[in-house]
């Protein structure tokens, strides 16, 4: 399978992280808007306009999938997207929805949901996580956290400070916390040292690959697909910190 994954910036990289880790894929098409990150402070209108021309770019390449890794993209533009590509289209927050359902065993179970102020203003995954029925969920825009990873600041006092910041007020008898950002998992530790061992995290990465495992059947195992990168702006950034994060 020859594949798009698409983000606003370098954020969907720790999706990538995860489909190569599972090693589902022969070709990986990467396209990061970073001409016009971040996207979580759009608005609707802005981020479907956003979300179809990426579908566009992807036309130049006979794709046979679209990941779309960007939460704010997938809590948004979804049906858009579909509507306009030739091939299916998937996003995290469909696949985050079920992830977070599958790990729990209660419907009371206490949830948190973060993400960027679109992602969150949208409530795509409260509303998901209340059509399975979850009554506890509570959603917090926690924007800063982009900005940190991207400097790659993934600990130290101005984490520690941002995590109060944003959670003094929330109970950390958390059950499960939705990463509900492209750039959150490389916070990971932080949030997991925060909220102590017993919180499951929900990461996009992973939940996208549980979701496409379910859908697709993927006798095959590629250990070294061909990954070509694309940014709408500077793209020896991007692959710089592909090369980092990905370790490739
Ligand atoms: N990729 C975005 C997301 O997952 C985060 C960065 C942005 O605001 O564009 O929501």
């Amino acid at each position: 399978m020859k594949i798009g994954v698409f983000d606003s910036g370098i954020g969907g990289l720790s999706v990538v992280k995860s489909l190569l880790e599972h090693q589902l894929f022969e070709e990986i098409i990467y396209f990061g808007d970073t001409a016009r990150v971040p996207y979580g402070t759009k608005d609707k209108n802005t981020i479907i306009r956003y979300g179809i021309e990426a579908i566009e770019f992807f036309k130049n390449f006979e794709l046979d999938l679209i990941i779309v890794a960007c939460n704010t993209v997938s809590a948004y533009a979804l049906d858009e997207m579909r509507d306009s590509a030739t091939c299916p289209v998937v996003g995290v927050v469909e696949a985050g929805i079920l992830a977070c359902s599958n790990s729990l065993d209660k419907k009371n179970s206490n949830i948190l949901i973060i993400g960027t102020h679109a992602t969150i203003d949208s409530r795509a995954y409260e509303l998901g996580l209340k059509t399975n029925n979850f009554t506890t969920i509570t959603s917090k825009a926690t924007s800063l956290f982009v900005p940190l990873v991207e400097e790659e600041i993934y600990e130290g006092a101005i984490v520690d400070a941002s995590l109060q910041y944003y959670f003094k007020d929330i109970d950390r008898e958390v059950d499960a916390l939705i990463l509900g950002c492209t750039h959150f998992p490389l916070l990971s530790d932080a949030l997991q040292k925060y909220f102590g061992d017993k919180t499951k995290l929900i990461h996009s990465g992973e939940a996208i690959v549980e979701h496409l495992q379910k859908q697709f059947d993927f006798t095959k195992r590629y250990n070294n697909p061909n990954i070509k990168f694309f940014a709408s702006e500077n793209p020896d950034a991007l692959k710089k910190v592909a090369k980092k994060w990905l370790d490739i």
